[in-house]
């Protein structure tokens, strides 16, 4: 099976970045891929879509949030699943360890979250991990498991997911889990969801400071379904190595 890079660009970019990379990407066989998706500030998403409709290029999108409120309404200042899929947007990060961070994002959001996008065809990238604290005093397993079990509220039926799992004290540190940390963690997810989600396609990542340098032994371990890149995303040389992997 291909696996999966996810760029999250964050809260980074411009329109004349978004152009650029985009038209190198669409040129380029190592990530002109429809299992390279760019996580792009949602601003940017129609025009990314224009630039590889035109191309065109094989790549997907991704928005790095969705409303938890599904179809149109008096919601001000948020955009629908119906609204990013008309953009052709395919999935749609979920609960990232920032907005839990900065936004306090609750259970109860992020399954309204999960369940809009499913409703609009948007294929959820549901993202969980532990604190350093929590790691340390051995009760991450429960933790994980914890947020795992947040999949059970789903009230729609799930053809497709992707989780991935993101220590919060990798993301950005350059600091790495081991193999063997990582695979006991890609294991509990693969037996969470072959246990709930026995008939859905699930697809499960890594993320946290990966790089042009370690991706490839990541991608290597048969059980990482493939990785979600942020800072390294965008730089890109170093994205195009990541993809080159795949
Ligand atoms: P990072 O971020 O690659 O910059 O560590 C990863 C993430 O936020 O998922």
């Amino acid at each position: 099976m291909d696996k999966l890079i996810v760029a999250n660009w964050k809260m980074n970019g411009n329109s004349a970045k978004v152009a650029e990379d985009l038209a190198l990407y669409a040129l380029n066989p190592a990530t002109n891929k429809p299992n390279v998706v760019l996580a792009l500030p949602v601003l940017y998403l129609p025009i990314a879509r224009q630039i590889l409709d035109k191309a065109p290029a094989k790549l997907g999108l991704a928005s790095q949030d969705v409303s938890k409120f599904a179809s149109y309404g008096a919601y001000t200042g948020e955009v629908s699943s119906n609204m990013l899929q008309e953009f052709g947007v395919g999935y749609s990060i979920i609960g990232h360890s920032e907005r839990r961070m900065f936004l306090h994002e609750s259970t109860h959001t992020l399954v309204k979250k999960i369940d809009a996008a499913i409703m609009s065809g948007i294929i959820p990238i549901f993202c969980i991990g532990e604190e350093k604290a929590v790691r340390n005093s051995g009760k991450y397993i429960e933790v994980l498991t914890e947020q795992l079990e947040l999949l059970h509220q789903i009230e729609v039926p799930v053809k497709e997911l992707v989780v991935s799992y993101e220590p919060f004290w990798s993301i950005g540190t350059g600091v790495l889990p081991s193999n063997d940390e990582i695979l006991e963690i890609m294991n509990l997810i693969h037996t969470f969801v072959q246990n709930y989600l026995p008939r859905a396609k699930v697809t499960v990542l890594y993320g946290g400071s990966v790089t042009g340098t370690n991706a490839k032994e990541i991608l290597s371990m048969p059980e990482v379904g493939g990785v979600l890149v942020g800072g390294t995303s965008l730089n890109v040389t170093d994205f195009v190595a990541i993809c080159s992997y795949i």
